[in-house]
């Protein structure tokens, strides 16, 4: 049986943050979420969390996650470091169980590479098996001491390295898979006589050696999966290297990008095929984008679905609905809560809040439509404003199929304009307008003849 121990109980202190470090997110997603779904898909399905500091966010930020917690006691009067991190799992570690350890803060690792630690560590028959990688720049990571034979001898953490140890490129990644009996075992053995008083996970590799366990190393070629998250620089690192790859999976499913190194695609998001997206698309959460669309530079779109060969330029739009065929922006405004029907046009400077648009409609140029139920085939003017809210509630607007509201408008709520009706521009509506008809609602235009040449006259005088 595979077993799973996650590292999430460290403090963060470089991180300078009131958040949790494990929960700080990458592409959209908290770190630590990656390093448990990679872990599941690795095929280890009893995956055990070791929380501390701020452990109860993290508790409450994975409460819908099948993981087991188990609290590492934090304080003055407790050991600290990674293994006794790993301590705290030590009731559920079986003797013939292959443990794999991970760091919450490991966001890159894949689950292709844990399933193939796995089987290194399977197939050379060791009791120890650390996963390593060379780095341009090792500061801060343990090094990999190997022996003239070039097999592993210990890890030593970067504030334990002697002169020639801190020139090693060779990384210990923080990943591991271990025998349960052995690594029980050299649990009961390690000490905090290192630079930083800590219970050091990477002794168990030197302890192991000593006492004539088989243990290896295995040396994988991307380093970018080893990347740990220590600081908000290293944060900004894995949040590119992550960026890179949600945008090269889209792109390999279909999608055009055409600048990769500034589009932002969140983890969870999906695109249709031929579906082009680009430069400064920030799309998030929980997304999803149809085939044949165009998402148009510096577009926003958040938590929201959108049809097949929608165009959408320059615009924000957020928890919404948008079906096929619409085209919105450039500088629309979607909030939370509209739903717009096919072949919808909302064009420049138009806000739509909380409304139900019908297929065909329109409303092209700065416009305010919040709280409206509006039917198909209307035609919204410019400058219309569906005016909602009196200081003390929101209302409600319904405009019917075929409606045609002429330009600066008012419609005030809670009011309705049936089928076919027609709102004469500059009006300003507060009562029902009947079926095909013309309402005027505004004040008649006098001509005063002469007048201009009248006041000319007094002026002069
Ligand atoms: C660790 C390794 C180092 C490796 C690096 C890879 C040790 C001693 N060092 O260093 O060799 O190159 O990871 O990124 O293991 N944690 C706990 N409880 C604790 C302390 C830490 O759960 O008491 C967790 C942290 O939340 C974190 C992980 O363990 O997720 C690693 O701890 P961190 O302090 O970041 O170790 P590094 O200094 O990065
Ligand atoms: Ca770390």
């Amino acid at each position: 049986m595979n077993i799973s121990i996650i590292l999430a109980a460290g403090e963060g202190t470089r991180m300078k943050s009131d958040i949790p470090k494990v929960l700080h997110k990458i592409c959209g997603k908290p770190m630590l979420e990656y390093v448990i779904d990679n872990s599941k898909e690795a095929g280890i399905d009893k995956n055990y969390i070791i929380i501390g500091h701020g452990g109860q966010k993290v508790k409450d930020a994975f409460s819908h996650k099948d993981v087991v917690f188990k609290d590492q006691p934090i304080g003055p009067q407790y050991p600290y470091g990674t293994g006794f991190a790993v301590m705290q799992a030590k009731e559920h570690i079986e003797d013939d169980s292959n443990v794999v350890i991970l760091c919450g803060d490991t966001p890159l690792i894949t689950s292709k590479t844990i399933g193939e630690l796995i089987q290194y560590h399977i197939g050379n028959k060791n009791f120890g098996t650390v996963l390593t990688a060379y780095v341009e720049d090792p500061t801060g990571y343990g090094r990999i001491i190997r022996d003239e034979e070039g097999n592993i001898e210990k890890i030593v953490e970067h504030k334990d390295a002697n002169e020639e140890e801190i020139n090693i490129r060779e990384i210990n990644s923080g990943i591991y898979c271990f025998k349960g009996e052995q690594l029980k075992y050299a649990l009961d053995k390690i000490d905090n006589n290192n630079a930083q008083g800590e219970l050091y996970i990477t002794d168990v590799i030197s302890i192991l050696k000593k006492e004539g366990y088989k243990v290896g190393a295995y040396l994988i070629e991307d380093a970018s999966e080893i990347y740990g998250v220590n600081s908000r620089v290293q944060l900004a690192f894995c949040e590119k290297v992550m960026r890179h790859r949600i945008n090269r999976y889209h792109m390999e499913n279909g999608v055009t990008i055409i600048d990769p190194d500034n589009t932002y695609i969140e983890a969870e998001v999906k695109i249709g095929r031929d579906t082009i997206v680009y430069p400064g698309a920030i799309l998030k959460g929980n997304t999803t984008i149809g085939s044949d669309c165009i998402i148009g530079e510096n577009t926003r779109i958040e938590n929201s679905s959108i049809g097949n060969g929608v165009e959408i330029f320059s615009s924000t739009i957020e928890e919404s609905v948008v079906s096929d065929c619409c085209h919105i922006g450039p500088y629309a405004h979607l909030r939370p809560n509209s739903h717009l029907g096919k072949n919808i046009r909302i064009g420049n400077f138009v806000e739509v809040k909380n409304s139900n648009i019908g297929d065909n409609s329109k409303a092209a140029h700065l416009a305010y439509i919040g709280d409206a139920d509006v039917g198909k085939n209307v035609n919204i003017g410019c400058g219309v404003v569906f005016v909602n809210y009196d200081g003390l509630k929101k209302h409600r607007t319904i405009v019917e199929d075929n409606a045609f509201i002429g330009s600066n408008s008012n419609l005030i709520a809670p009011v309705k304009v049936k089928k076919w009706g027609y709102v004469a521009a500059g009006s300003t509506i507060t009562h029902e307008v009947e079926e095909s008809s013309l309402a005027i609602a505004r004040a008649r235009q006098v001509n005063k003849i002469g007048w201009v040449e009248k006041k000319k006259f007094k002026k002069d005088k």
